[in-house]
């Protein structure tokens, strides 16, 4: 396999706790993924991202880290780990982990001690005390708010005196961040790197790396701001966010870069909350080598929109000759089934994307979902898919209130129901639950509906209409079409609400987000569609993949532009 994959690779986001339990303890693990390659080497994705599988008490979902050089019992071991990278290389699949360097979890070994540290210690010196404002120090060092809900401060012990102590959390109270000034913080992260290289994963997805600096002093922030930066936030305000995008980050993922570049085919994903131009400043020479593309995935189902969002992360990425990525779903994300659905997933902002805020129109989103996969998976570049997208997974509102365990849930006093409906164990098999997601009789972590037979893999698989079906077509059509293989794209005149642009080959997808028929260039043949189409045109909330005839190849070659 070429060392620069990623530039194209289809990636499948396996949320571990959820994917396949192989133990019937409730929790997906290191065996269910094992024992499912084959389906994944037949969908026919090029690599898998696993989110954190580390030792971890679960306070986000594994995102809270107590020992970054192991896995958790749960999950399995690490020489399962080991196995799972081996078979997956046997299977041609390339593997990526998460890791996790904002924060740690209060259970790592760091954090313990700086906690039973005094002020002013080394073991403090790798987090954020500070001393807190007000009598005593009885109020918060800064106004910042956590990412969750609620201070992004919280008391540390009380040693008598004052003022107070706080600690710096931007997520739950339960993930401490650390000091990225620290040396000691930065060794020990390259030295976890050089560790899961050596036992041969092929990449990193980076958790908010953007975030790991602070600025100086830890300033307030204006009262307006989010806890966290927005995409398609056009007028970012640096003001606003002092935790965010700080200059020193690029020292430090040039760093990481050539740990990468001694281990050739390694690959970094940044998580990295930015418009375009400040994605891009990450995927510079020598720093990281992609990173996710929010801003595509948060514009609402309105060709503008999503045209708009198309040329700027096209313009950015190619200014430093990175691909982009083009996301519709993952992990903490609405399901995209559920998100285009809404009465509002015309209109709004990005903002609105992240909101799980009442009903959708089932069929409509669904409808839209598979389209956006096929514009997904036809711009050039990488593209992700979330876990249980590829079956068109609903997102799941009225989960009992004791059976959420997004700390978003709890730190928004309810406000939020936070993402635990995005992660619904899989649906395999059988007429029940656990529809073959653990062993007959087991209790997932989350319960499942009841209905998910309906969309189970092996009932899926049975159907030449399915959601699944059209994914493994398209990621089929996506390696073996030639069309796929150049970086050129050219927008095709269509008419208004509608999407057409040409790949290389004459290759070309059309995306109809309007209410009435969208017409097609004469004389296009279908290669793939995402609903019934009609002889020479696209329905309303509908894609299709089409050749195009010589002559209107040849055509539109000098009318458009390459990008
Ligand atoms: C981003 C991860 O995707 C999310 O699930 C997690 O809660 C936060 N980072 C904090 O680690």
């Amino acid at each position: 396999m070429a060392l620069e994959w990623w530039r194209k690779a289809v990636v499948y986001q396996i949320y571990i706790r959820s994917f396949a339990d192989s133990d019937g303890d409730g929790d997906g693990d290191i065996g269910g993924i094992r024992s499912r390659l084959p389906y994944l080497r037949d969908l026919g994705v090029d690599a898998i991202w696993i989110t954190p599988w580390y030792p971890s008490p679960m306070a986000d979902g594994g995102y809270d880290v107590a020992d970054y050089r192991d896995v958790d019992r749960r999950f399995g071991s690490l020489n399962g780990a080991r196995r799972l990278i081996e078979d997956a290389h046997a299977a041609e699949l390339r593997l990526m982990i998460d890791i996790v360097p904002n924060h740690t979890s209060s259970e790592h070994r760091w954090f313990r001690e700086a906690w039973a540290s005094p002020r002013g210690s080394a073991a403090r010196a790798r987090y954020h005390f500070r001393d807190g404002r007000g009598p005593g120090g009885s109020e918060p060092p800064n106004n910042w708010r956590s990412v969750f809900g609620g201070s992004a401060w919280t008391p540390a012990p009380d040693d008598g005196a004052e003022p107070r102590q706080w600690y710096l959390h931007l997520f739950d109270e339960a993930q401490p961040d650390l000091n990225w000034d620290n040396a000691e913080v930065r060794a020990e992260f390259e030295s976890i790197l050089e560790c899961w290289l050596a036992m041969g994963v092929d990449g990193f997805r980076i958790d908010v790396a953007s975030f790991l600096l602070k600025a100086a002093g830890l300033p307030d922030v204006p009262d307006h701001s989010e806890a966290i930066s927005r995409a398609d936030d056009a007028a970012w305000d640096p003001a606003a966010h002092p935790y965010e995008n700080q200059a020193g980050l690029h020292e430090i993922y040039r760093r990481w870069r050539a740990i990468a570049d001694r281990h050739p085919g390694t690959v970094f994903c940044g998580e990295v909350h930015l418009p375009a131009e400040g994605i891009a400043g990450y995927l510079r020479p020598g720093e990281l080598h992609t990173a996710f593309n929010f801003d595509f995935a948060l514009r609402p189902w309105n060709a503008a929109a999503l045209r708009a969002s198309i040329d700027t992360t096209l313009a950015a990425h190619e200014a430093v000759g990175a691909p982009p990525t083009w996301v519709i779903g993952n992990h903490d994300l609405p399901r995209p089934a559920y998100r285009y659905g809404r009465r509002a997933a015309r209109g709004g902002d990005g903002w609105n994307a992240w909101q799980r805020n009442g009903p959708a129109d089932r069929a409509r989103g669904l409808a839209r979902a598979r389209a956006a996969a096929l514009l997904g998976l036809a711009l050039p570049g990488s593209a992700y898919i979330y876990q249980g997208d590829e079956l068109g997974l609903p997102e799941i509102l009225d989960l009992p209130p004791e059976a959420r365990q997004d700390p978003t849930f709890r730190r928004s006093g309810g406000a939020d129901v936070g993402r635990d409906g995005t992660r619904i164990p899989l649906p395999w098999s059988g007429s029940e639950p656990p529809f073959g997601f653990g062993p007959p009789g087991s209790r997932p972590w989350l319960p499942q509906p009841g209905q998910w037979w309906e969309l189970s893999v092996e009932a899926e698989s049975r159907d030449p209409s399915s959601t699944l079906s059209l994914y493994r077509a398209a990621i089929r059509l996506r390696r073996d079409h030639p069309g796929f293989d150049s970086g050129s794209f050219r927008w095709l005149p269509s008419v208004a609400g509608t999407l057409l642009f040409g790949r290389g080959g004459g290759l070309a997808c059309a995306v109809n987000l309007s209410d009435d028929p969208m017409p097609l260039p004469r004389g296009s043949r279908f290669l793939l569609s995402s609903a019934p189409v009609g002889s020479d045109s696209v329905g309303p909330d509908s894609a299709a993949w089409l050749q195009l005839p010589e002559a209107e190849q040849a055509g539109q070659a000098g009318q458009t532009e390459e990008a």
